[in-house]
């Protein structure tokens, strides 16, 4: 357990050791059965969250804000049109200020190429901790969140489970690879199998993939890529089919839309979970698009833990607050 964490940047569990994740997860397990039980844990008393919002959400706003008032702290909802952001202040000066107001500052930004730098920036420049809440490489609570999940379902023991990341079809907009991504950069190194799905045009960062490969090797586990949807399901311990965009092809919206609409047979369904062991765990991060990521026979069926996984956002970014806040 390392537990020396105050202060520590939070942008992705790349800059973070298996040790210092696993100390997350040890409080989050602690605060999860203390709110089960009734247990106050006003561990961040009078502090404050600033949290910048570029981009919509429901689970990370809700969980985050939540999380900091269990703690006994405050959550600022924060975006860009209510700041001078809008009229072109920069990180620095963002960054300063808020540093000395209030305890951690936590950011979503997801615009390709923005998103990440923008973070980064603010983070060279604050005295208090940053959180990313996603951008457009990373979404690390997310990850955590699944990998409690996982540990919880397979009681502790993750150890040679596979997983299957599996690009789905999914309309309407174009989203941000941070999921699969950080998915693919963690869990090899918590010991888990990974093999990961994606038609041609849907590659990830290469240097995202290399990444992957040599933490899968550092680790002892394996981390593969296929073309064929089925390879993800065959034998799974859980699967995450979840869509993304063509980005590392195309960054018009209109040809990456049409890109995903080429492929709509790539969507989990009974078929697809009956590849897998019979108690694999049907994951997603949602927003999931019903009827085309996943039929609501597997979304809603006995496998699937996608609320688990939501719920567990809770307690993992309160152990992530309470560490270094
Ligand atoms: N999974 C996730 O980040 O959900 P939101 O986009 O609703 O925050």
């Amino acid at each position: 357990m390392q537990t020396k964490l105050k202060g520590k940047d939070f942008i992705t569990t790349q800059d973070w050791t298996v040790e210092e994740i696993e100390t997350i997860i040890a409080l989050a397990e602690e605060l999860k059965l203390a709110k089960a039980t009734g247990r106050k844990t006003p561990w961040l008393d009078a502090k404050t969250l600033y949290m910048i919002f570029f981009d919509s959400s429901t689970r990370t706003r809700n969980s985050f804000e939540t999380g900091i008032t269990q703690l006994g702290g405050h959550g600022i909802f924060l975006s860009p049109d209510k700041m001078q952001i809008s009229h072109g202040e920069n990180a620095r000066d963002t960054a300063n200020v808020l540093s000395r107001y209030g305890d951690a500052i936590a950011v979503r930004h997801c615009a390709l190429g923005e998103g990440n730098p923008y973070i980064r920036d603010l983070a060279e420049h604050a005295d208090i901790p940053v959180i990313s809440m996603q951008c457009d490489i990373y979404h690390p609570c997310q990850i955590l969140a699944d990998y409690l999940t996982i540990k919880e379902k397979f009681s502790g023991r993750t150890k040679g489970l596979k997983l299957g990341v599996a690009w789905t079809s999914a309309p309407n907009y174009v989203r941000p690879l941070s999921v699969p991504q950080s998915l693919i950069l963690m869990m090899p190194r918590m010991g888990i199998d990974v093999t990961l799905a994606y038609p041609p045009e849907f590659k990830l960062m290469p240097e995202i993939e290399e990444q992957a490969r040599a933490n899968a090797c550092a680790a002892g586990s394996s981390f593969e890529i296929t073309d064929n949807f089925e390879d993800a399901f065959e034998d799974a311990d859980m699967v995450i089919p979840k869509s993304w965009g063509p980005l590392m092809t195309t960054t018009d919206t209109p040809e990456g839309l049409s890109l995903i609409e080429k492929y709509p047979s790539w969507r989990c369904d009974a078929e697809k979970m009956a590849l897998a062991k019979d108690h694999c765990l049907y994951m997603h991060p949602l927003p999931a698009d019903r009827g085309r990521e996943v039929t609501n026979e597997v979304i809603d069926g006995p496998n699937s833990v996608v609320y688990d996984e939501a719920e567990n956002r809770l307690h993992v970014q309160k152990a992530l607050m309470a560490l270094t806040m």
